[in-house]
Formats: C-alpha cells, sequence, structure tokens
C-alpha cells in the first residue's frame, strides 16, 4: 500500500510510490497524455497520466474527470524536470470519491465579484484565496507570537456588551433576554480593565461597526487585536506600534514569501517597513493634503481619501497623532499641553493603504471622564464598572487596535478588504 501524503510533503518522498488524496483542480490532455492538476489543502501538483503507464480503463476515465472531484491518486513523485524543489506525479492509479453532482461554477475563465463573492464558500478553494488566507493566518500568528512573546498576557473581551466604545453611530443592536445589547465594537474599555490587573494584555476578536460605508475599507465585523500596557504614554504608544508591525510584515516576508509571489506583490514595498517610522501631528497632515490643492481645514476629521494622500507621501508606515479632541472618543485624554489635541495616535500603512491602527492614551481622571460621558451623550450607567477603574487605584495607560483586515489587505497588496477574511460581512452582504 502507497503511503498517504500531503502535496507539502511531496519532497520527502522523491522516486516513492504515495497516494494523494483531494480534488481535481484542472486538468487537460492530449491523445497520449492527461495533466491532472490535484489540489489538498497543502499545494496543488500535476498528476501525469500516460496511456503507456496506465490500463486503457484508467486512462478513458483520467479524461472525463470533471473539476472538483474528489479523488484518490497513487503515483510515483518525481521532481520538476525544470523546476527544482517542484514536484510531480507520475500516476498509476486512482479511485474517484466522489463526482460533483453538478457542473462546478467557478471556471479558470473571469467572474465578477458579486458572483464570486455569492459563490465565497466555494470561492476559497481557488488558488488567490489559498494565498490570501495563508498570509492571513501567518499575520495572527505573528500578532500572537509577538504579543505573546513580550510579557503580554491574553485577555480575551466579551462580544455582547452593555457599552458603546467608539460612538453610538455604528452600533449593532440585539434583544440581550429582554435587555440591549450591543456587539463589541472594541474590546478597549475591557482591556483598560485587564491592564489594571495584569498590567501588559491584549485580546484579538471580531468587532462590529453597523457603517454605513461602502468602501474598500469597510467590513461590518472584522478582527482587531487590541493591546492596553498600564504606565504607557503616548510615545511608549507609538513604539510598541512600530516595533510590531515592524515584526508582523517581517515574519509574513520570511514565512510567506511564495504566496507574496502568488499574489504578485511587489515586495520591495514591504522590506521598506523598518524604524524608524516617519511620525508627524495631525496639524501636519492638513498642511500636506492643502499643499496638495485639498480642501481641508484644522478641525476635518481625514477620510479615506485624505489618509491615501498623505500616506503616499512616505515609503513606510506614518504616525499621525494629536487629532482634534472634538473628533475623538470619549475616552481619549486631552493633551494638557494643550486642550485641543488628543493624545491619540493613528498608523497609516503606505502605498494608500491609510489607517490600520488606532489608538492613544486613555483619560484618567474621574471627573474628567464623567464629563465626556455626558459631552458624548452616553448612558453614565452603562459605564458605571469603566468608572471604577478611575476609583481605585488610577493610572497612566494606552493602546491601540489594529485591523486585522487592512493589514493582510495591505501586506497582500489587495485593493478591496473583502477577500481578506473568509466569509466577508458587509454593508450588503450576509451571505454565504
Ligand atoms: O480606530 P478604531 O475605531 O479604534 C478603536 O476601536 C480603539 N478602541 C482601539 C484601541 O485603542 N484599543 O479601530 C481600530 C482599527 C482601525 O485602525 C482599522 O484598522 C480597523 O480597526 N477598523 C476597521 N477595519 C475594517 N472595517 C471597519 N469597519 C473598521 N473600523 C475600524
Ligand atoms: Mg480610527
Amino acid at each position: 500500500m502507497a503511503e498517504y501524503v500531503r502535496i507539502e510533503d511531496l519532497g520527502k518522498h522523491v522516486d516513492q510510490e504515495v497516494e494523494l488524496r483531494g480534488w481535481l483542480y484542472n486538468s487537460r490532455g492530449s491523445k497520449k497524455i492527461q495533466f491532472l492538476e490535484i489540489r489538498d489543502g497543502s499545494g496543488i501538483v500535476q498528476a501525469i497520466v500516460g496511456s503507456r503507464d496506465v490500463d486503457e480503463a484508467t486512462f478513458e476515465a483520467a479524461k472525463h474527470l470533471s473539476q472538483e472531484t474528489a479523488l484518490s491518486i497513487v503515483g510515483t513523485v518525481k521532481e520538476h524536470p525544470k523546476r527544482p524543489g517542484e514536484y510531480e506525479l507520475g500516476a498509476k492509479s486512482f479511485a474517484v470519491l466522489a463526482e460533483p453532482t453538478e457542473e462546478y461554477p467557478i471556471t479558470p475563465k473571469e467572474h465578477g465579484v458579486d458572483f464570486l463573492m455569492d459563490h465565497r464558500h466555494l470561492w476559497l478553494r481557488s488558488k488567490r484565496q489559498h494565498a490570501i488566507l495563508r498570509v492571513r493566518a501567518e499575520v495572527v500568528a505573528a500578532i500572537r507570537a509577538y504579543f505573546d512573546g513580550n510579557g503580554f498576557i491574553n485577555v480575551d473581551a466579551p462580544i455582547f456588551t452593555p457599552n458603546a466604545c467608539e460612538g453610538t453611530s455604528t452600533l449593532f443592536e440585539t434583544d440581550y433576554h429582554g435587555d440591549t445589547a450591543y456587539l463589541s465594537q472594541s474590546g478597549q474599555l475591557y482591556m483598560e480593565a485587564a491592564a489594571a490587573a495584569l498590567g501588559k494584555v491584549y485580546c484579538m476578536g471580531p468587532t462590529f461597526r453597523a457603517e454605513k460605508s461602502k468602501t474598500r475599507r469597510h467590513l461590518a465585523e472584522f478582527w482587531m487585536v487590541e493591546p492596553e500596557v498600564a504606565f504607557m504614554d503616548l510615545e511608549g504608544d507609538m513604539n510598541l506600534a512600530e516595533d510590531f508591525l515592524v515584526s508582523i510584515v517581517a515574519r509574513v516576508l520570511k514565512n510567506r514569501a511564495k504566496e507574496l509571489e502568488l499574489l504578485e506583490r511587489d515586495t520591495s514595498k514591504l522590506e521598506m517597513v523598518k524604524p524608524p517610522f516617519p511620525r508627524i501631528r495631525y496639524e501636519e497632515g492638513i498642511q500636506l493634503l492643502q499643499g496638495k490643492g485639498i480642501d481641508k481645514k484644522i478641525g476635518d476629521d481625514f477620510g479615506g481619501e485624505d489618509e491615501t494622500i498623505i500616506a503616499e507621501s512616505f515609503d513606510r508606515p506614518v504616525i499621525v497623532t494629536h487629532y482634534p479632541s472634538a473628533i475623538k472618543a470619549f475616552y481619549m485624554k486631552r493633551d494638557p499641553e494643550d486642550e485641543r489635541w488628543a493624545l491619540g495616535m493613528d498608523v497609516l500603512a503606505p502605498e494608500g493603504y491609510g489607517e490600520i491602527i488606532g489608538g492613544g492614551v486613555r483619560e484618567e481622571s474621574l471627573e474628567v471622564l464623567d464629563g465626556r460621558i455626558r459631552e458624548h451623550g452616553l448612558p453614565m450607567e452603562a459605564f458605571d464598572w469603566y468608572r471604577d477603574l478611575r476609583k481605585y487605584g488610577t493610572f497612566p495607560h494606552a493602546g491601540f487596535g489594529l485591523g486585522v483586515e487592512r493589514t493582510v489587505a495591505w501586506i497582500c497588496g489587495l485593493k478591496h478588504v473583502r477577500e481578506t477574511i473568509p466569509f466577508p460581512r458587509m454593508l450588503n452582504r450576509l451571505h454565504p
């Protein structure tokens, strides 16, 4: 019996007879030879069925296999004659495990994005999607490795919450046994409690925004990683964000070079992601935009296009600080030197990707915080627990949130975030 192996391990079995199990990805052939591209999740390999190597019935059957047939195939592993490090299978026999009951809807021809999104559950079987999902998995692994390796404790934040963290306008509301609960917009408030308990913490999970935005950067459900650190100031927050991003990009470049190549990513741009990142104040961002003829004045928030323009002016991520307090969340501490500005920072990714990180220093005074909760029209009762953090040993602290999908879109060089998450949830999409 031939040993069952995965395609990624074929290199360990050169000249041996093995069994592969997978699906037919593509096939072509001539009178004497059939090339079957087989995928098994770990890779794709070409199996060569020669009319002289198999019996007639097998050869005939090979000609008529349809795309996505599940099969088991036995053959001898050979190194590719022209591409060292790549392998082929000289097929001896195969068994059909399951024939598709209908013609597979996704063919190698071009399909529109809506069609592909409607078939997202099948689209995931395509090469490009394999590459993107592998990069995403690598980014997630890099995030965890970074924090786990730097003294952070992973603390999970709840998804049902009574609190608005990032403002009330983008909350998904749900019935919670007769009470109102919201789907979490951010785990931050809980990470602040956890930072008071454990010092350096992070959470990573899905977060939800009922934004009516239909842009290439917005998902209704996206994954965010949020570190929070006791006794850290804005400078420390920026340094952490910088070191963290550098480590993620370096790890993806090292471990996912093949995937980036398949995605035709210009990796020289990613090689630039080294410290120090340029740091500018919001006001300089406004000046930069005005210098390019854009109608922006102090006090305006940056839109996606503005971020693109600012980010395009730098060859690596740029950190923007000191936004107007008026346009920032209730919890953000104001600059004691000039209260017009918030001690917040955003990191904008280069090549026009825009904001991938938002964060800053949190207001630690109960009195000031109460004022902000009122100003923002938030219900005081829902924040009683959060206010306790300012009552019992209040402490300076800061943190940030990184959007996983925007980061993956940037690293992969994708225009839109929709392909960076297995099953995107967007303004007009809740299916599949
Ligand atoms: O800037 P945001 O709203 O910051 C917060 O939620 C803070 N509470 C985080 C913190 O300090 N702990 O969101 C953080 C990041 C953004 O920079 C962006 O990368 C991503 O989350 N993000 C989105 N990604 C996809 N779709 C959306 N609708 C997103 N909204 C934010
Ligand atoms: Mg933000």
